[in-house]
């Protein structure tokens, strides 16, 4: 029970359905950021996520309000609200309510989900939501790969900036995935609102091996700390999402997606079946990740060794951009005070110097 010392209310791109959660004429109710939300279609296939209560005498509109075509209906008195949270019909009047409005949220949908922004001073969408295929320009598509295999677990004790730091914890796969996988960072990119995080995967034990022969890895985007998209190649090929979204001050929503990529000319059934139990690997292992985040204290600042040193601080510093006080907690503010830690990752770390904590 350790509410984190980081805001609830971070600015950016959240998950709160998939897209098959809500089809045309449905309307869903949710709780993020504290806030009663509803999430409808329009006939026409929009997706609308808006503050739940009814301007005119507060009806929460997710109990028994409905969609008319591109409008819902409040099924108190029947004014009609369109997508941007305009009042659009007073059944009894001649003309709408023009001055009031209820909040209406900017959503992007995409790769089979639907993010909202949120901004606490309402500030309008700065950066995109990261697409899981798109966001590696490699010309990839949902396509190449099986339809995805998803993991929801909702109201966790879990703050999205934990899920993120994990991205640069390269001594816990040994110790929580139980692989004797070394990641090897090759670029830690913190400068905008989307970072990246790439790194390729030795195994230990093998000393001999150069980075030349590396054949696997993985590139990671954080978009903003809700979205973060994952491509692994080489050896394995798969995309995923993970998406946290805080509900209230303690807990957070997580879904998880996994991609696992089709071999061409092999679309058998033997080969669709080896896809779902690697898929369900995959998602066994972030399972293994939410089990430790889920009951984490927040550590501020953090007992670091050196090789984690870099990684860490870059990460909770670029995070403190997201905080509404810029802080995002006195761990970031920490951070920031620390000398501007150097970015650019002139050559790859050998496994040696990341396997050594001095
Ligand atoms: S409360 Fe919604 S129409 Fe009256
Ligand atoms: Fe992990």
């Amino acid at each position: 029970m350790a509410k984190p010392p980081l805001s609830m209310k971070p600015t950016g791109w959240f998950q709160v359905a998939w897209s098959a959660d809500i089809k045309p004429g449905d309307v869903r109710r949710m709780t993020y950021f504290d806030r009663e939300m509803v999430g409808w279609r329009t006939a026409s296939g929009e997706a609308v996520v808006m503050d739940a209560y009814c301007e005119h005498l507060g009806a929460h509109l997710g109990y028994g309000g409905h969609v008319e075509g591109e409008v819902i209906e409040c099924p108190f008195h029947g004014w009609q609200w369109n997508k941007d949270g305009r009042n659009v019909c007073i059944p009894y009047q001649d003309r709408p309510n023009r001055g009031r409005r209820i909040r209406s949220y900017p959503v992007a949908e995409r790769n089979e989900s639907i993010y909202i922004w949120h901004d606490v001073d309402g500030r309008e969408p700065y950066f995109d939501a990261p697409d899981v295929f798109a966001g590696f320009g490699d010309g990839s598509s949902a396509a190449d790969y099986y339809p995805p295999m998803t993991l929801h677990r909702e109201r966790l004790e879990l703050h999205p900036q934990y899920v993120l730091e994990n991205g640069v914890d390269f001594a816990h796969f040994k110790f929580v995935h139980k692989t004797p996988i070394v990641p090897v960072f090759t670029r830690h990119d913190f400068t905008g609102p989307w970072s990246y995080v790439d790194f390729t995967i030795t195994f230990e034990g093998d000393d001999t091996q150069s980075i030349e022969d590396v054949r696997s890895g993985v590139e990671a985007i954080n978009g903003g700390l809700g979205i973060a998209v994952t491509k692994s190649w080489g050896m394995v090929d798969n995309r995923t999402i993970s998406a946290i979204t805080p509900v209230d001050d303690r807990t957070s929503d997580v879904r998880f997606m996994v991609y696992i990529g089709r071999s061409p000319g092999r679309d058998d059934q033997r080969a669709e079946a080896k896809a779902a139990d690697f898929g369900a690997e995959v998602i066994r292992q972030f399972t293994q990740d939410v089990h430790i985040w889920s009951h984490q204290r927040y550590s501020d600042p953090p007992a670091l060794a050196t090789a984690e040193y870099e990684g860490f601080t870059a990460l909770r510093k670029w995070a403190a951009q997201f905080y509404p006080d810029g802080r995002g907690g006195n761990a970031a503010a920490h951070a920031r005070s620390e000398k501007d830690v150097d970015l650019e990752f002139s050559r790859p770390t050998t496994k040696s110097e990341k396997g050594r904590a001095e």
